[in-house]
């Protein structure tokens, strides 16, 4: 019993670093938006009426195309993260976990 409670211990401690990695994160999304996005446009380019961005291919599409554009060097993770944040605080896209 005991050996099986410190294995699962030991199991828990290892695929916690895989499920933080993982998971998107917008509070990170934010940090990097705010770092290396603010250049060109403020985020009043995400509520203007005619907005470009109508679903969540788009502003995946648009991370990336920006991402290149501003020379972020953003990972596919970190790009996971701020496109969260956009959607948590501006696009509300309801097909986004
Ligand atoms: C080199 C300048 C530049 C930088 C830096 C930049 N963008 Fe953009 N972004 C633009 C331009 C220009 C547009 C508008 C394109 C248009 O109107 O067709 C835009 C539009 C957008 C839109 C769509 C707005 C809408 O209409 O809904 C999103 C989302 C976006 N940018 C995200 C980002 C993110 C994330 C970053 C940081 C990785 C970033 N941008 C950095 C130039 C930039």
């Amino acid at each position: 019993m005991k050996k099986l409670m410190v294995s699962s211990f030991i199991g828990t401690l290892l695929m916690l670093p895989v499920f933080t990695v993982n998971a998107a994160d917008a509070d990170h999304g934010k940090r990097l938006h705010d770092g290396k996005c603010s250049g060109c446009h403020g985020t009043r380019m995400y509520t203007r009426p005619n907005r470009k961005i109508h679903n969540l291919q788009e502003l995946q599409a648009r991370v990336e195309f920006c991402n290149n554009a501003a020379k972020a060097g953003f990972s596919p993770q970190d790009q996971a993260d701020v496109i969260h944040y956009l959607n948590r605080d501006f696009y509300k896209f309801p097909d986004i976990q």
